[in-house]
């Protein structure tokens, strides 16, 4: 998929910004949204630990910002500094708690050891989710 690849590439781009001074762990995240707009995300850490932003959240915290709401695919890339991407950075729980806030079981995750895209669905990663019924 053409995408999966610009995806992939916005999501190189957007770990070059990483705030990670604590974990010297850098990661990248571009979330297609269903109007075609892509959206960058990074991780941006904090002293306070718990206060560290994932790269997914940093994304669609941005896409929602801008008044989106209809997401298709996010691509995740992760490496320690200065290393090339060379393993998966799969998301990790809260962001898979976060996604489906916003994402039902057929939104696409595309992973990136480097070489080639591996893409998951949100309900391979979090199956049998936890679902409230709000307001909106
Ligand atoms: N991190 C992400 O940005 N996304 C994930 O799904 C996994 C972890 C970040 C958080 C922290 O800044 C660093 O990677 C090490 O955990």
């Amino acid at each position: 998929m053409i995408i999966e690849k610009e995806l992939i590439c916005e999501a190189l781009e957007a770990r070059k910004c990483s705030h990670s001074p604590y974990s010297h762990f850098a990661v990248g995240a571009a979330l297609l949204c269903s109007d075609g707009q892509i959206v960058r995300g990074t991780n941006v850490e904090n002293a306070s630990f718990g206060g560290t932003i994932c790269a997914e959240r940093s994304a669609f915290l941005s896409a929602i910002s801008m008044g989106r709401r209809d997401f298709e695919v996010i691509a995740i890339v992760g490496a320690p500094h200065g290393d090339e991407i060379s393993e998966l950075c799969a998301p990790c729980g809260i962001c898979r708690q976060f996604m489906s806030e916003f994402c039902g079981s057929d939104f696409k995750i595309v992973l990136f050891d480097g070489k080639k895209p591996v893409t998951r669905t949100l309900g391979e990663l979090l199956p049998d989710t936890f679902v409230l019924k709000g307001d909106e």
